[in-house]
């Protein structure tokens, strides 16, 4: 009795627990990685933990898989350091490739997110936005020097509290939130806006309003946005512009709209999410992503707190696929169905790569999925992460942007942005 009492001790000791159906280790290191730290996998999506394991961490922004407590599983500790977590080993270490590296290359004023960032491909600058009630600018990365520089961009007119762009056909195209009046950051004017769609054009920095209103009544704010290859723009609006306080309180319900640059029709596509927010859609078609960060919940949220939701893990926090049905009047998207439940917070921005692999910023970091929703690869950045997008004359680096700061993944495998995103 006594041995076996010594053995079963020190089998907890080393991490090998007799319980049938774990195998350890949990996590290793990857082939082609032995001794780099920043590179882990994770075996069989780590679907059977040893006991005790939890997750307790109280931010919902940082309660994530890498912050499990295994107490019994030392192998665990191999996600501490590492960026680029591969939960699918072979087609996870062909997105990531050789030499995968993430570096923190700005810090931000860290009174706003950041969002929307658009690659302009042939003045090889990024530009973003920071909505927020009271900053009414942009900002622009100039990727031409060593090392890049950031400067703030303004628009003529201004656009105030865009947090999604897209870029196609030579122009940049906003969603935006805001419809309070605000002063013109060069000149002081006041500047009217409602809640809609602009169009910027990058090379002269004006821009155009495409659409600000649903038949005289406001759209919520519009969130985020794509560009479908017939030029109709689906867009999400939900109710962060009323949360960050830069609109009124909401007289829709949040949904999902196609707009038809060529009639001005707009369309409601999709309105069972509780908070649609990223949107994109398949390199074939096919296929449209929609996310929804119902985890943020508005419900008894006095107007005096900003934001003004609150978090409820029990709110949708789902990647929805989409079947996408042409019709006269454009794409109608059909066949609804969950694909993925993002494994900490919910997926903000999301972008869909060339090669078909849908990328969510949730949380610290961003999931590359593949098309059908299977977890591949975890970028963790260690910060909140708002937005992403690919930049570079192959697409091939991913630029990320949170609150409190600006990072750079390069060294990449086999993963490209699509030319026109
Ligand atoms: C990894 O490190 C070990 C010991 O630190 C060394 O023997 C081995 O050659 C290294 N492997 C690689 C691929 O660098
Ligand atoms: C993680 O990095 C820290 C700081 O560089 C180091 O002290 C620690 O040993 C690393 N942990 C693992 C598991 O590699
Ligand atoms: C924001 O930055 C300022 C200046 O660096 C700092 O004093 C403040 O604590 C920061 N706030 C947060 C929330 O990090
Ligand atoms: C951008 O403008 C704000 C004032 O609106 C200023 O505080 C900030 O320093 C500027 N940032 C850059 C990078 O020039
Ligand atoms: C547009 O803005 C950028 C960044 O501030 C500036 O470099 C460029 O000269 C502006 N273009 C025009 C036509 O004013
Ligand atoms: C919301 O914005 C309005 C208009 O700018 C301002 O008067 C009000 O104080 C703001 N409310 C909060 C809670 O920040």
């Amino acid at each position: 009795m006594l041995r076996a009492t010594t053995m079963l001790l020190f089998l907890y000791a080393t991490g090998v627990v007799a319980q049938a159906g774990f195998s350890p280790p949990t996590i290793e290191t990857c082939l082609g990685f032995e001794n780099i730290t920043s590179v882990a996998c994770v075996n069989r999506y780590a679907s059977v933990l040893p006991y005790p394991f939890a997750r307790n961490n109280p931010d919902p922004e940082e309660d994530n898989f890498i912050n499990t407590e295994v107490p019994s599983d030392s192998s665990f500790q191999l996600l501490q350091n590492a960026s680029f977590i591969v939960f699918d080993q072979s087609r996870g270490l062909e997105i990531i490739g050789s030499a995968p590296k993430v570096e923190r290359m700005f810090d931000t004023r860290n009174d706003s997110i950041h969002e929307a960032p658009v690659y302009v491909p042939d003045l090889n600058v990024l530009i973003f936005s920071l909505p927020h009630q009271g900053i009414y600018e942009q900002q622009l990365i100039n990727l031409n020097t060593t090392p890049p520089t950031l400067e703030n961009y303004t628009t003529h007119p201004p656009v105030y509290a865009v947090n999604g762009g897209k870029w196609y056909k030579n122009r940049i195209y906003w969603a935006a939130e805001a419809s309070f009046t605000f002063p013109d950051p060069t000149t002081g004017a006041p500047v009217q806006q409602s809640p809609g769609i602009y169009m910027l054009d990058p090379y002269t920095n004006t821009t155009t309003t495409l659409v600000n209103n649903y038949f005289g009544t406001k759209l919520n704010s519009p969130n985020d946005l794509f560009i479908d290859a017939h030029g109709d723009i689906f867009f999400t609006d939900s109710w962060y512009g009323y949360a960050i306080n830069v609109t009124t309180y909401p007289v829709h319900a949040p949904a999902t709209y196609r707009f038809r640059p060529s009639t001005g029709a707009l369309s409601v596509v999709e309105n069972t999410l509780e908070q649609p927010n990223g949107i994109g859609i398949s390199p074939d078609g096919t296929t449209m992503y929609i996310s929804d960060t119902g985890v943020t919940d508005f419900t008894n949220v006095p107007p005096t707190q900003v934001p003004r939701y609150n978090f409820n893990p029990r709110g949708s926090r789902a990647v929805y696929a989409f079947d996408v049905l042409r019709s006269p009047a454009g794409a109608c998207i059909t066949g609804k169905r969950p694909i993925w439940l993002a494994q900490t917070f919910a997926v903000d921005g999301l972008h869909v790569s060339h090669e078909g692999y849908v990328l969510g910023a949730a949380g610290t970091g961003i999931d590359v999925l593949s098309a059908w929703g299977e977890l591949l690869v975890r970028i963790e950045i260690g910060e909140v992460v708002n937005n992403f997008q690919f930049v570079g004359a192959e697409r091939d680096e991913i630029w990320a942007v949170g609150p409190s700061g600006i990072w750079r993944i390069t060294g990449l495998g086999n993963i490209h942005g699509l030319w026109e995103e």
